[in-house]
C-alpha cells in the first residue's frame, strides 16, 4: 500500500509543479491541506510536507485540471538521472498531442470559440513560438513521409478545426522539447554537435495535431532544426503496430472491456439523470446527446476557461462536468480492476514494445543509429502501453503526456545496461511490472535492460495464459 500511495503522490505533485500558481488561484482550486500527521479519510498517505497536495477526496475538478495541463513556467522532472558512473545512450520518447479543440460537437449549441492562430500576445506563450511559425512556413521539403506531407505544419484556423492542436498543445510540447533539451543535449550529449538523420528515428500518426506536436517538440529539442536532416514516417495505426496489427484475440477482450464499460454506466444513475437533462436542455433525445461524447466538447470549455454552453432550456454546467468526469474516473478505476483491459493492452502494446526493444538493443550493441526516437501519438497509444508496462496507477494521458524509456551504459561494466521509464517527469521503473521486485532481489541500483527484454519478448504473453509469442497469443481459442 505504502508504494502505491507514494506512486499517487510523486504522479500528482509531479503533475501540480505543472501549474502556474496563477492558474490555480484562478480556478480557486488551491487545495488545503487537511492532513494532519500525515493521513487523512481517504487514507491517502503524505509522504513529503507539501502545502500544495493532493486533495483528500477524488475530485473531478482537480483531476480536469490536470488533464489540461496548462503549460507552467518551472517543470521539476526526473529525467536523466542516473548515478554517475553510467552514461546515456539513448532515449525512447512517446507523447500523446497537445491540447486540442474538441473531435465532437454538442448538438444544437455554438462551438467554444478558440482561435488556433499563433499569436505573440496570448497565453500561454513561449519564446520560441514565433521562431517556430516562421521556421514551420518555410516548409518541409522531403521531410515527411507520404501522407504526411499533405498535412499543415502549424495550426492556424481564427475558429479551430474539429481536433485541431491550439496555441496551448504547441507551447507544452516547445515546452516538453526544451525540457529534453536542457537534459538530454546539454547536460548528457545524446547526440553529437555534427548529428546527422539516422540518429533520430520519428514517426507520427496521420493527424495534424500530432504531426504538430511532434515538430513542436523537436523544434524545442534540437539546437538547429535543420529540415534537411528531419525525417518524420507515418505511422497508420493508432496503436503503432505497423505490421503486425492483426490480433484477433486483442479485438475479443477489446469487445469485453467495451461490454464491462457499459454495464458499469448503465449502473450510474446519476450519470444517466446528468445525460437526461443536457440532453432537455439541448432539446435533443438522450441517446443522441450520449452519443456525441459531451465529454470532450466540455474539457475543452474547462480547459480554455470558456463557460459552457446555454440554450432557452437552460445552461450546461459545471455539475454535470463533474458527474461525467467523475464517471470517467470511476471507470479508469474499474477498468484497471477487472483486467480485460489489460488483455487489450498487452497484445496492444506488444509491437510498438518490441520495436522499442530492438532499438534499444541495437543501441546497446554500439550501433550510433536511432539514438532519439520519438513516436508522436494518441491516448490510445500510451493508455495501453501504460497498462502493458503495469502501471496500473498512472493518470490516464493527459495533454502533452510524455513516456520515455532511457537506456544507460554502466562504464565501470560496459556490457551492462540499464533501463529507466519515466511518465511526465516522474521515474516509475521501478512500479513496472519487469522491475518493482528488483531491489528485493539485486544490490544494482538502476533496473538491468535484460528485464524489459524477457518482458517483452516473453513474460508479457505468461500473463495471457501460458502462451509465449505474440501470434500464438494474439490467436489463441477460447479467450
Ligand atoms: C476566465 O473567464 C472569466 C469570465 O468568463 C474572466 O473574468 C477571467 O479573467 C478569465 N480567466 C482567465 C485566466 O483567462
Ligand atoms: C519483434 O522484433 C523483432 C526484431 O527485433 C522482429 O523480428 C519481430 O518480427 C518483432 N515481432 C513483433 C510481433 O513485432
Amino acid at each position: 500500500m505504502l508504494f502505491r500511495n507514494r506512486f499517487l503522490l510523486l504522479l500528482a505533485l509531479a503533475a501540480l509543479l505543472a501549474f502556474v500558481s496563477l492558474s490555480l488561484q484562478f480556478f480557486h482550486l488551491i487545495p488545503v491541506s487537511v492532513a494532519k500527521n500525515g493521513v487523512n479519510g481517504k487514507s491517502r498517505k503524505r509522504i513529503m510536507p507539501d502545502p500544495v497536495t493532493e486533495p483528500p477526496v477524488m475530485d473531478p475538478v482537480y483531476e480536469a485540471l490536470l488533464y489540461c495541463n496548462i503549460p507552467s513556467v518551472a517543470e521539476r522532472s526526473m529525467e536523466g538521472h542516473a548515478p554517475h558512473h553510467f552514461k546515456l545512450v539513448s532515449v525512447h520518447v512517446f507523447i500523446r498531442h497537445g491540447d486540442r479543440y474538441p473531435l465532437y460537437v454538442i448538438p444544437k449549441t455554438k462551438r467554444p470559440e478558440i482561435d488556433c492562430t499563433l499569436v505573440a500576445n496570448r497565453k500561454p506563450y513561449h519564446p520560441k513560438l514565433e521562431a517556430f511559425v516562421s521556421h514551420m512556413a518555410k516548409g518541409s521539403g522531403a521531410s515527411l513521409e507520404s501522407p504526411l506531407h499533405s498535412l499543415p505544419l502549424y495550426p492556424s484556423h481564427p475558429l479551430c478545426e474539429m481536433g485541431e492542436l491550439t496555441q496551448t498543445g504547441v507551447v507544452q510540447h516547445l515546452q516538453n522539447g526544451q525540457l529534453l533539451r536542457d537534459i538530454y543535449l546539454k547536460k548528457h550529449k545524446l547526440l553529437p554537435g555534427d548529428w546527422s538523420t539516422d540518429q533520430l528515428y520519428l514517426e507520427t500518426t496521420g493527424k495534424s495535431r500530432t504531426l504538430q506536436s511532434g515538430l513542436a517538440l523537436l523544434y524545442g529539442f534540437l539546437p538547429d532544426f535543420d529540415w534537411k536532416k528531419i525525417y518524420f514516417r507515418h505511422q497508420p495505426s493508432a496503436l503503432f503496430c505497423s505490421g503486425n496489427c492483426y490480433c484477433p484475440v486483442r479485438n475479443q477482450y477489446l469487445e469485453k472491456e467495451q461490454r464491462r464499460q457499459y454495464l458499469l454506466r448503465l449502473k450510474n444513475s446519476q450519470l444517466e439523470k446528468t445525460y437526461g437533462e443536457m440532453a432537455r436542455i439541448v432539446d435533443i433525445p438522450t441517446k443522441q446527446l450520449r452519443a456525441a461524447n459531451p465529454i470532450d466538447s466540455m474539457l475543452c470549455h474547462f480547459c480554455h476557461n470558456v463557460s459552457f454552453p446555454c440554450t432557452k432550456n437552460g445552461c450546461i454546467d459545471m455539475e454535470h462536468f463533474k458527474v461525467i468526469k467523475m464517471h470517467q474516473i470511476e471507470d479508469e478505476r474499474e477498468r484497471q480492476e477487472k483486467k480485460l483491459y489489460l488483455g487489450y493492452a498487452l497484445l496492444g502494446a506488444h509491437p510498438i514494445l518490441n520495436q522499442t526493444v530492438g532499438r534499444m538493443q541495437r543501441a546497446a550493441e554500439g550501433r550510433r543509429e536511432e539514438l532519439f526516437a520519438l513516436y508522436s501519438a494518441h491516448d490510445v497509444t500510451l493508455s495501453p502501453v501504460l497498462s502493458a508496462l503495469g502501471l496500473t496507477e498512472a493518470r490516464f494521458p493527459r495533454f502533452a503526456a510524455r513516456l520515455i524509456f532511457e537506456l544507460w551504459q554502466d562504464r565501470e561494466k560496459p556490457s551492462e545496461h540499464a533501463v529507466r521509464i519515466l511518465y511526465n517527469g516522474v521515474d516509475v521503473t521501478f512500479h513496472t511490472s519487469f522491475c518493482q521486485d528488483h531491489h528485493k532481489r539485486s544490490p544494482k541500483p538502476m533496473c538491468p535492460l535484460e528485464n524489459l527484454v524477457r518482458f517483452v519478448k516473453r513474460d508479457m504473453f505468461v500473463a495471457l495464459g501460458g502462451t509465449t509469442n505474440y501470434y500464438d497469443a494474439c490467436h489463441r481459442e477460447g479467450v
